[in-house]
């Protein structure tokens, strides 16, 4: 039987995430949608053959909809996740779990009160062939131990409202998710070392900004966030291990070479970059929803990134390192 996905938010994320299930992922349809702007989500709703609801409750209640899709701003995450683990509903939450700690810990405290995995975290960069690959590498002890990590997060541009804050808590924390996935440990200091601001960053704003995860084993994660970086959207990492370094790549950017010079296309933005994870997370959670579970990054990896980013934050303001405290993990994640 086709899984029946409720679609809460039909933003930019959203919309896309809809049309994905609706169209590209097997063993899915979307069954409704919600979204605060009424016409954005009939129009979404006409696309994709789903109906539109009048709120979000009426969403996770519905008894036709088997999982929810939460992709509206990120301090509504919370109280729906909650929500959809009180319905017993599994739930794949675009990042970030919450914007606060304690409200990511509220929704593992739920989840563990469940007793069994309901909360998928939208940590797209897992399911990217590139990170992938540096994984495998990593894992395969090929490497050796890894020792220090450089990683990029340019985008090439952002919208007015945009922070200084949003660039850790919205942008590195894909970063320190991966981080912690690909060392997997826990990163337990963060510090943000000042940079001189682009002329092109809007007033107010510290763009780029050079971050410093230290993970529990000594190894460092050095993160450069530039989201004004006009040429487009770049995400590099190269991690640096006793034996050798894992490299990621822009998975099919060709290289021409023509009039004495070799090139290679940047893409413009998130989407074009990691579309193909998307879909494999997307996939992902499908498959496992349908098989009885839900797998993935958990909402304890929720926590613990929110957690890292509060650091990161904390860090700007007071100007030195920030620790990183995390409670200890239920034994609901103990394996994941
Ligand atoms: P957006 O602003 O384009 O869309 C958000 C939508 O949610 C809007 O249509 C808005 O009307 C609606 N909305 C606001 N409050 C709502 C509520 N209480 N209930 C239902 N709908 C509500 O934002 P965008 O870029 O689509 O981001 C949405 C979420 O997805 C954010 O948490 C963001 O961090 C995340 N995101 C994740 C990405 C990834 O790479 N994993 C990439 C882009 C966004």
């Amino acid at each position: 039987m086709e899984l029946a996905v409720g679609v809460i938010g039909t933003g930019n994320i959203g919309a896309d995430h809809a049309r994905r299930l609706a169209t590209r992922v097997a063993g899915a349809r979307v069954h409704a949608v919600f979204d605060l702007d009424g016409d954005r989500a009939a129009a979404i709703a006409a696309e994709v053959g789903a109906v539109a609801l009048r709120s979000a409750e009426e969403v996770v209640d519905d008894a036709a909809v088997d999982a929810v899709l939460i992709a509206s701003p990120g301090d509504t995450h919370a109280a729906l996740a909650l929500a959809c683990i009180a319905a017993a509903k599994p739930v794949l939450c675009e990042k970030p779990l919450a914007t606060t700690t304690e409200e990511c810990w509220k929704v593992v405290e739920a989840e563990a009160a469940h007793g069994s995995r309901l909360v998928q975290v939208g940590f797209m960069r897992r399911y990217d062939a590139g990170y992938l690959v540096v994984k495998q590498e990593i894992d395969g002890g090929r490497i050796g131990e890894v020792l220090l990590a450089h990683c990029i997060h340019r985008n090439q541009s952002v919208p007015p409202s945009f922070t200084s804050d949003m660039s850790l808590t919205d942008s590195v924390i894909h970063e320190i998710d991966t981080a912690r996935w690909l060392l997997t440990e826990e990163l337990v200091a963060a510090t943000v070392v000042p940079v001189r601001r682009s002329p092109l960053a809007a007033e107010g704003l510290l763009d780029p900004q050079l971050v410093l995860l230290e993970a529990a084993s000594g190894a460092v994660v050095e993160v450069e966030v530039f989201v004004n970086c006009q040429y487009g959207y770049d995400v590099r990492c190269e991690v640096v291990g006793s034996t050798g370094t894992a490299s990621l790549e822009i998975p099919t950017a060709n290289v021409v070479t023509t009039a004495g010079a070799r090139s290679q296309p940047v893409p413009v933005d998130w989407r074009l970059r990691f579309g193909a994870a998307y879909l494999e997370e997307l996939q992902h959670f499908v498959d496992a929803v349908r098989a009885g579970g839900v797998a993935g990054p958990s909402s304890y990896d929720g926590y613990a990134a929110t957690a890292v980013a509060e650091s990161c934050v904390r860090s700007l303001k007071e100007g030195q390192r920030a620790q990183v405290t995390l409670a200890k993990r239920p034994a609901l994640y103990e394996t994941a």
